[in-house]
């Protein structure tokens, strides 16, 4: 059976972002995990502008080619990690946008957090990401990695990571690994209800 396919998303667009080495040191340790299949998704690249879509995304009736091509990236996903700055005590906006353009395609999968910061490594841009998360019927696993202070840690454009780091990427795909097993029958719909959970008002 093919492997999942694990997306590490760059959050942050920033020129200058450390969030591009702290990813691709994510990304390494995710492929030295053979678990899945990864894959990097940088935000900047990918290029929405602020979301403009006239109908709810959960209808699918996208009309701007950007949006059809997101939709396609997020949809061969299995799992996703997050590499997530924290601004102003929140998440950046460019993820809460990405995330708003989308819905089926992010139900029932699992999330990573890595976050990091100054001296709250990210903690509260996480906090307030899990109900965004929740919202679109994705899963967040608990083994989320603070990096405080990820700068001093960033040297000639890499990103050094120290052994409990690597512990805590090592968990969080691990528990990513469980969760995709689990939420399987909520996506194929071959749970015992055979029903696909309603969808919520909002
Ligand atoms: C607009 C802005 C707001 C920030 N607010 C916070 C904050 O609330 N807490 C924090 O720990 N760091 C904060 N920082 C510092 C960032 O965590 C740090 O600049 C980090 O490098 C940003 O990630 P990036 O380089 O990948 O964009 C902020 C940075 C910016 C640009």
């Amino acid at each position: 059976m093919d492997r999942p396919l694990l997306q590490i998303v760059i959050a942050s667009t920033r020129p200058g972002r450390i969030g591009l080495p702290i990813a691709e040191w994510v990304a390494e340790r995710a492929r030295s995990h053979e678990g899945f299949e990864v894959e990097l998704v940088d935000l900047a690249e990918v290029d929405l502008p602020l979301f403009d879509e006239p109908h709810h995304p959960r209808l699918g009736r996208y009309e701007h080619d950007y949006t059809k091509a997101w939709s396609a990236t997020v949809s061969r996903a299995d799992a996703f990690v997050f590499v997530m700055p924290e601004y102003n005590h929140g998440f950046n906006a460019a993820i809460k946008n990405a995330l708003d353009f989308l819905y089926t395609e992010w139900n029932h999968k699992p999330a990573g957090l890595v976050s990091y910061g100054g001296v709250a490594g990210g903690t509260r841009a996480v906090a307030l990401l899990k109900p965004v998360l929740s919202a679109l019927q994705m899963v967040p696993v608990v083994q989320a990695v603070p990096i405080p202070f990820a700068m001093r840690q960033v040297v000639d454009g890499r990103f050094e990571a120290t052994e409990p780091l690597e512990q805590g990427a090592d968990a969080m795909f691990g528990a990513l690994a469980t969760m995709v097993d689990a939420l399987a029958p909520l996506r194929t719909g071959t749970g015992t209800s055979h029903q696909p959970p309603p969808t919520s008002v909002l």
